[in-house]
């Protein structure tokens, strides 16, 4: 309960481990609350269920507070997906997933690791881009936006070890 109340509130050191089939529903009500398309809780199980897909999760007492999902291809990685819930934001707990992430994916063998994201991102792009992460393409007209053009979806990498 307190744990709960914590997560709710957004205090609390999070604690970073791997995450599994059974943060299937919670995985898919923390993505679908941080981008427009969501992904449904059978899409999620389908994913973590894969033998090529590496997640991490950060909770607070019982509550998932953040992901990190990537899928790997013999030595390239790509990552799927990262999110923190709202509340939690800006208190480093992006940056902690992404360094265990990394970190996991190089000891299973990728060497380089890949991601898209949307050109007006700004917590994304710092947090990738202090985690080493550069440019290597980009789709124009990628992400709709609400009214205006659609943003361009960058490509970034980064190279392990
Ligand atoms: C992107 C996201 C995962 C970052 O999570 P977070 O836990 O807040 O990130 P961190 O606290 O580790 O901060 C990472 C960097 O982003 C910066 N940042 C955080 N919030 C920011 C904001 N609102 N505006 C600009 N920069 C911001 C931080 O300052 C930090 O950069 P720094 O190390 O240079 O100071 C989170 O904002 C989120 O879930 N967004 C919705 C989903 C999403 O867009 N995912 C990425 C898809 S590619």
């Amino acid at each position: 309960m307190i744990g709960f109340l914590r997560a709710l509130f957004g205090g609390g050191e999070p604690r970073l481990s791997e995450a599994g089939a059974r943060d299937g529903a919670a995985i898919a009500a923390l993505h679908a609350a941080s981008f427009n398309r969501g992904w449904s809780e059978q899409e999620v199980e389908a994913l973590l269920a894969e033998r090529t897909v590496t997640a991490h999760r950060a909770t607070i007492g019982s509550v998932l507070v953040g992901f990190i999902m990537s899928r790997q291809a013999a030595d390239e990685a790509e990552i799927l997906s990262v999110a923190v819930t709202r509340r939690c934001r800006g208190r480093g707990i992006a940056r902690q997933l992404l360094t265990l992430h990394l970190r996991r994916v190089a000891a299973l063998g990728a060497r380089t690791v890949f991601l898209e994201v949307d050109e007006n991102n700004r917590s994304a792009l710092r947090l990738y881009a202090r985690a080493g992460f550069r440019e290597v393409a980009r789709r124009p007209n990628y992400y709709p936006t609400a009214g205006g053009k659609p943003a361009a979806a960058l490509v970034l990498r980064r190279d392990l070890g």
